[in-house]
């Protein structure tokens, strides 16, 4: 069996070792919802990530939920991204983008003026988000039309091209956290009577949908899926059954021969035993690279590996405060603890100014 420190070939993704780093939101981008400059810093530093994902990215203007949360729907965000994929290639890293949709998870002071937010559904999410104003609840949303979808799909389709213009290795769809693709999957939330709603064969059509799109522009080989099969996350409240949607997701998925499949093993950033849920049964529905997370530490991620029950590891917060994660793994060194009070908007503090275990040794 390999380990966590082997490479691996993932589609079309050659990588030098098995840790990733997982999308991480840290809302600092600069006005136009373009990546700030600091980014290239902070993506550099963790170049020894056998992959980088990165922070989610709206594919489209109403796709926006968070303050600060960058794009790459403009020629200005495109040339931004285009620096920090040059800067991670450079220190020999490969570098894929998070595409994402907030769907319902939005408040209207975020979106294009008279816009709001859209889902499957017109009910909305009881949580709140992040605006100029602090804490808000989030927005009413209004259900999508069965005829704006298609030009939906094509936001995605759109958004992969722009990747590759970027100079990203590829993409990653996000199709996880009760965001629009998890909002359209599940019964607890999609409440449509058209080919979008009702049976599990209409509810993973906008995936499967989204997934050919994607695949058909930029290659299977080049194209993740992230989901997070029983996660409450942005109360999305469970499915009725967890465990038939997401196989009957995946193994519709099969055709496209996806580099991977990212998978969040119980509640986002929460306990992983949150519901009963069985990965193994999603993972003999995918021949690609199978990728898990959620709350892994050394331990759990060499044995994850060395015992074939996953390829890759994805590191969220360890990921914040060790830039060079994959080298204290390598060596069993100290990890530092990262501070959530940094984690959301802000400066260099708490985003590049952690040290590398050479840098603590020098200060030493
Ligand atoms: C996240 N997470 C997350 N997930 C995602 O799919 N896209 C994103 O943009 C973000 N943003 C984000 C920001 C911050 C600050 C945190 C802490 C988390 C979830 C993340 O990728 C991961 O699933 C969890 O953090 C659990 O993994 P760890 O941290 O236990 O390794």
């Amino acid at each position: 069996m390999p380990t966590l420190f082997d490479p691996l070939q993932a589609g079309e993704l050659q990588l030098d070792n098995r840790v990733v780093m997982a999308p991480l939101t840290r809302n600092r981008a600069a006005p136009g919802r373009v990546p700030a400059a600091l980014a290239e810093a902070y993506y550099a530093q963790r170049a020894g990530a056998g992959l980088i994902i990165t922070e989610a990215t709206q594919i489209r203007p109403d796709g926006q939920g968070y303050l600060d949360t960058p794009g790459i729907y403009s020629a200005e965000q495109v040339a931004a991204w285009r620096r920090i994929t040059d800067a991670v290639h450079q220190r020999g890293g490969k570098i894929v983008v998070q595409l994402w949709h907030v769907g319902r998870i939005s408040h209207v002071s975020l979106l294009p003026k008279g816009d709001v937010p859209v889902s499957s559904t017109a009910r909305a999410a009881h949580t709140k988000t992040f605006t100029t104003q602090g804490f808000e609840p989030v927005s009413v949303p209004r259900a999508l039309r069965t005829e704006e979808i298609p030009a939906l799909v094509q936001s995605y389709r759109d958004a992969a091209r722009r990747a590759m213009d970027a100079g990203f290795d590829g993409v990653e769809v996000h199709g996880a956290n009760g965001y629009l693709i998890d909002q359209f999957l599940r019964d607890s939330c999609n409440d449509r009577t058209d080919a979008y709603g009702g049976p599990i064969e209409n509810r993973t059509r906008l995936l499967r949908e989204v997934m050919q799109a994607v695949s058909a522009e930029i290659g299977g080989g080049r194209t993740g899926l992230r989901l997070s099969p029983v996660t409450p996350s942005n109360d999305i409240g469970q499915d009725s059954d967890p465990q038939a949607l997401f196989n009957a997701a995946v193994e519709q998925l099969q055709p496209l021969k996806l580099a991977f499949l990212h998978v969040v093993e119980g509640a986002t950033g929460g306990p992983r035993d949150v519901a009963p849920f069985d990965y193994e049964q999603l993972r003999r529905r995918f021949e690609g690279a199978w990728m898990v997370n959620n709350a892994y530490d050394r331990q759990m991620a060499l044995d994850a590996v060395a015992s074939g029950r996953a390829d890759l590891v994805a590191f969220g917060r360890p990921f914040i405060s060790n830039p060079d994660l994959v080298r204290r793994l390598r060596e069993g060194a100290q990890m530092a603890p990262a501070d959530s009070k940094t984690f959301y908007g802000g400066g260099a503090r708490g985003y590049t100014d952690y040290p590398s275990l050479d840098e603590q040794a020098v200060k030493a």
